[in-house]
């Protein structure tokens, strides 16, 4: 089985290195030359746990390869997978699908016997026929398919994520194309794996859907997290108390700064503006967006009142920048408006991440300093703020933080830490929603 990935960037890469491992001959193409030549050279241009393993194997193996051309690898392919971004688009807030098109475009005179082309990108219902409508334009006589694929991966867990899901979508129109899907994913039949055959309109639906739901979850627990605060209940509680009933269940329920990274954040908005196109409006998804706006706007305010009411000329010690941990993705993290908020109001910001600094550099005020090492960040810092929970940051040696500081304010955005234990170390605690 040939299978060409059109976008060679976290999702595009970790799927095919995948589709690799199941034994397809895959060619990942990119349109940033240097991003392929990189992958060339065996240099995985993103932080993924276990992907460089399992690109160089796959490499080795001679199942996977890098272009910046797609005529060759097009013309070979059963299937090709569209990959790209889909980014908010600027001024409306909907899924900006010109890369998709782009794609879709490029590939259609290539195209040699029967294919499947797959959208992966997530995006707006409609899109799969739209590609079928731009590759039968620019191509009258292909021979070919569309179908919706859906990627359900996380950052930073993506490949145990890949190999071992709890559904495949397949959105198809014909039978040809759902058997040629379903011989690439045969592989995880060993595993029982779901997969779900539907239509095109609702795989692509599926993808928003479920992400919004997950997305309603950590504004549903960030709000209960205020009415926590307002009451004296604990947060982590009242959610083990909520998740142990099955038809709630506890993931996607942790109080937090928000949610940040590459999908939630442009999902809903893409989600309220597909509603808005049917004359519908989403109002939970409305009111989620919203509430993740002020969960990071409240962050901020939490910060100044660990402070003593002003975060002016005060030392912050800011402990992960990226979304979440694992990851070097910095897109939508709430880093980016919490500490622009900070420095805004004086406050000199240090910052440490183990993977996210380079990518923030061009993202964050130039006042904020990068600090090499965790250590260097807490130096003489009157408050440490923990804003990502990256595993070095769970078990902190207190003793030696208490030393590295000069103030005691100990703000854990991800309740990571027990209130008695931080206390007990000569700290002033604030976490959120305890
Ligand atoms: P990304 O920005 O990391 O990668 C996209 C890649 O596509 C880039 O390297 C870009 O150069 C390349 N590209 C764009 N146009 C191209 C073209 N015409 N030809 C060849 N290459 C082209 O994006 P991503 O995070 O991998 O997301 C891709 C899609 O998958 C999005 O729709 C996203 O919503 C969806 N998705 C992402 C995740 C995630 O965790 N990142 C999870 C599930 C779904
Ligand atoms: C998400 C979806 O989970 C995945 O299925 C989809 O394919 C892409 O989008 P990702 O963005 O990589 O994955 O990470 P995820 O683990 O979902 O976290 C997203 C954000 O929500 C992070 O900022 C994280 O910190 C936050 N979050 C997550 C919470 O605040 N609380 C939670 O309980 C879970």
């Amino acid at each position: 089985m040939n299978v060409v990935m059109i976008g060679a960037g976290y999702v595009g890469l970790v799927s095919g290195a995948c589709f690799a491992e199941f034994g397809a001959r895959v060619t990942c193409v990119d349109k940033q030359p240097e991003r392929i030549d990189a992958l060339k050279r065996g240099e995985i241009p993103i932080y993924e746990p276990g992907l460089d393993d399992l690109v160089a194997r796959n490499v080795a193996g001679g199942r996977l390869h890098f272009s910046s051309e797609l005529a060759g690898p097009v013309a070979e392919a059963d299937l090709i997978f569209i990959a790209v971004g889909t980014p908010t688009r600027r001024g409306d807030g909907h899924a900006d699908l010109k890369y998709v098109y782009a794609a879709a475009t490029e590939l259609a005179n290539h195209l040699q016997g029967y294919t499947v082309i797959v959208d992966k990108s997530t995006v707006p219902v409609g899109t799969a026929r739209e590609v079928q409508r731009l590759v039968r334009k620019a191509n009258a006589d292909a021979a070919f398919d569309v179908a919706s694929n859906p990627e359900f991966l996380r950052e930073g867990s993506a490949i145990g994520d890949f190999l071992r899901p709890d559904r495949v979508v397949l959105g198809v129109e014909s039978a040809r194309a759902e058997a040629r899907l379903r011989e690439l994913y045969r592989p995880l039949n060993l595993i029982e794996a779901p997969i779900l055959v539907t239509d095109l309109e609702s795989a692509e639906l599926i993808k928003y859907a479920a992400n919004a739901f997950l997305a309603t979850k950590i504004s549903f627990i960030n709000e209960v997290s205020q009415l926590c605060e307002a009451t004296g209940a604990d947060v982590n509680l009242v959610a083990k108390g909520m998740g142990m009933d099955g038809r709630i269940g506890s993931k996607f329920l942790h109080a937090g700064p928000g949610y940040g990274g590459s999908c939630f954040p442009k999902d809903t908005l893409a989600l309220i503006r597909i509603a808005q196109e049917h004359g519908l409006s989403s109002r939970i998804v409305e009111a989620t967006v919203e509430v993740n706006a002020s969960q990071k706007a409240r962050m901020v305010a939490k910060i100044r009142q660990a402070l003593g009411g002003s975060e002016a000329d005060k030392r912050i010690a800011v402990l992960g920048l990226t979304f979440k941990p694992e990851t070097d993705d910095m897109r939508d993290a709430p880093s980016l408006a919490i500490l622009p908020a900070l420095a805004d109001k004086g406050a000199e910001v240090v910052a440490h991440d183990p993977e996210g600094m380079e990518e923030a550099r061009g993202l964050l005020p130039d006042t904020v300093r990068y600090a090499a090492t965790m250590e260097e960040a807490l130096e003489d810092a009157d408050a440490l703020v923990l804003l990502t929970e990256w595993n070095q940051y769970r078990g902190l040696d207190l003793t030696r933080v208490r030393e590295h500081m000069r103030g005691n304010v100990f703000v854990d955005l991800r309740n990571v830490y027990e209130r008695a234990l931080i206390e007990a170390a000569g700290f002033a605690y604030t976490a959120v929603g305890r």
